[in-house]
C-alpha cells in the first residue's frame, strides 16, 4: 500500500509522536529536537489492581484516551494538525491490541492530512530519548538500555547504526525490579516502590553480583531474583526478623552496580567520549547518581534523559521519528503492529 512521502524534507520538521505499546497512552509534538508538548494518560492505577498489565484493559483504555491525548498535545504545542510534517508512532514491540490503537489512529491522521507515517521501534525510541536532553548530542556514544523488557549495552555508531555489545541472558533489569517488588508485597510497577523503600534500608545483605567481571557485556538477573526470594523465604521459615528495606536496598545495589560498571567499560573499550541511557530503570535515582559518578571518574560525558523520558512516553517516539525522517525512512499505510522486535532489529 501507498507510502506518503514529504513534498520536501525540512530541516526542523514538526512531528507528532504517538505511543501506546503498554499501559501509557502518550502524544508529543517536537519541532526539530525542540519539545513543544508531552502528554500522557496512564491506566497504571487500574492495572495495579491486577498486579500487572491486563492487555484488554490496556487496549480499551487507549481507545478511550488516544483522541484526547493527541488533541491536548496539539493544543499545548500551539499548533494545528494541518501544520504537522509527519506522524511517528510505535508499531512494536508491545501488546498487539494496545499497539493497534495508536497505530490505527496515526494512520488515520497520516491519510487524512496527507503527511508521512513513520513506524517507530519502541526500543529505538528509548535510545533516542537522550537527543531531547541535549540538542547538540551526536553519535558515537554508548547507551545503557534498561527497561521492563530489555537490558543491554549498545554502541550507537550513527543515528541509525547500532551495535549491541551485550544483553541479558534471561530477565531484564526492570522485570527483576518488578518480581522482587512482588516478593516484598509492593505494587506494580515495582521499580519506583523499591527505590522508595531502599532509601530506608542499608546495603548489608550479600547477594550474587551476576557475571561481574566476566561474560563481557552480558547480564543475568534470574539468579539475583532467586537469591532474594530464597533469602526472604529462609528468614520466614526460621522465623527470624528481617528488613524489607534492607532487601530493597541490597537488591537495588546489586541490580544497578553491574549496569553501571559494564556501561562504563563499554564506553572505554569502544573509545567513545559520551554515555547515554534509556528505559524505565534509568528513572532510578540511585542508578542516575552511580552512573554520573562512574562517568565522572572515567572522564566520560553523560547525557541522561529526564526521568519522565525514561519511562514510556511519546516524546522519545517523536525524537526517533525525526531520526527516521532525516534518514528518509517512511512507512506504508499497510504497516502492521509487531508484538516483538528482536534487539538485533537495533542494527
Ligand atoms: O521503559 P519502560 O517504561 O517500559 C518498557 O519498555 O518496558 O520500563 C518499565 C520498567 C518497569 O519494570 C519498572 O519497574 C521499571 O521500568 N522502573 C524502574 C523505576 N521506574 C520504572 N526501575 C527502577 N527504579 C525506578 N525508579
Ligand atoms: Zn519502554
Amino acid at each position: 500500500m501507498k507510502t506518503i512521502l514529504p513534498a520536501r524534507r525540512k530541516e526542523r520538521p514538526l512531528i507528532l509522536g504517538i505511543e501506546s505499546s503498554c499501559d501509557e497512552t502518550a502524544a508529543a509534538v517536537i519541532r526539530g529536537r525542540t519539545l513543544l508538548s508531552d502528554e500522557i494518560a496512564s491506566s497504571a492505577d487500574v492495572q495495579a489492581l491486577y498486579g500487572g498489565v491486563v492487555p484488554e484493559i490496556a487496549s480499551r483504555a487507549h481507545t478511550d484516551a488516544v483522541g484526547q491525548v493527541v488533541r491536548r498535545a496539539l493544543e499545548t504545542a500551539g499548533v494545528e494538525k494541518e501544520e504537522l510534517d509527519a506522524v511517528a508512532v510505535t508499531y512494536g514491540a508491545g501488546l498487539l491490541g494496545a499497539l493497534l490503537v495508536g497505530l490505527s489512529f496515526a494512520k488515520g491522521l497520516s491519510y487524512a492530512l496527507g503527511i508521512p507515517l513513520i513506524g517507530v521501534d519502541h526500543i529505538r525510541g528509548h535510545l533516542a530519548a537522550s537527543y531531547l536532553e541535549d540538542e547538540s548530542l551526536q553519535p558515537p556514544f554508548v547507551t545503557l538500555l534498561a527497561s521492563g523488557g530489555h537490558t543491554a549495552v549498545i554502541h550507537t555508531v550513527t543515528e541509525t547504526q547500532f551495535r549491541v555489545l551485550g544483553s541479558t541472558l534471561d530477565d531484564a533489569a526492570g522485570e527483576a525490579f518488578d518480581k522482587v517488588a512482588r516478593v516484598l508485597s509492593l505494587p506494580y510497577p515495582g521499580g519506583p516502590h523499591i527505590e522508595a523503600l531502599a532509601r530506608e534500608g542499608e546495603n548489608r545483605i550479600p547477594l550474587p553480583k551476576m557475571l561481574k567481571g566476566e561474560g563481557g557485556y552480558r547480564f543475568s538477573y534470574s539468579g539475583l531474583k532467586t537469591a532474594v526470594i530464597n533469602y526472604c523465604h529462609t528468614k520466614e521459615q526460621k522465623r527470624e526478623a528481617w528488613s524489607r528495606a534492607d532487601v530493597a536496598c541490597s537488591f537495588q545495589h546489586a541490580a544497578v552496580d553491574i549496569l553501571v560498571e559494564k556501561t562504563v567499560e563499554g564506553a572505554l573499550e569502544t573509545g567513545v567520549k559520551t554515555v547515554t541511557a534509556g528505559g524505565g530503570v534509568v528513572a532510578n535515582g540511585y542508578l542516575r547518581a552511580a552512573l554520573a559518578e562512574a562517568c565522572r571518574k572515567a572522564g566520560l560525558r553523560l547525557v541522561l534523559p529526564s526521568k519522565k523520558h525514561c519511562t514510556d512516553n511519546a516524546a522519545m517516539i517523536a525524537a526517533e521519528g525525526l531520526v527516521q525522517y532525516r534518514a528518509g525512512n517512511f512507512s506504508p499505510l499497510s504497516l502492521n503492529a509487531c508484538a516483538s522486535i528482536p534487539l538485533g532489529g537495533v542494527r
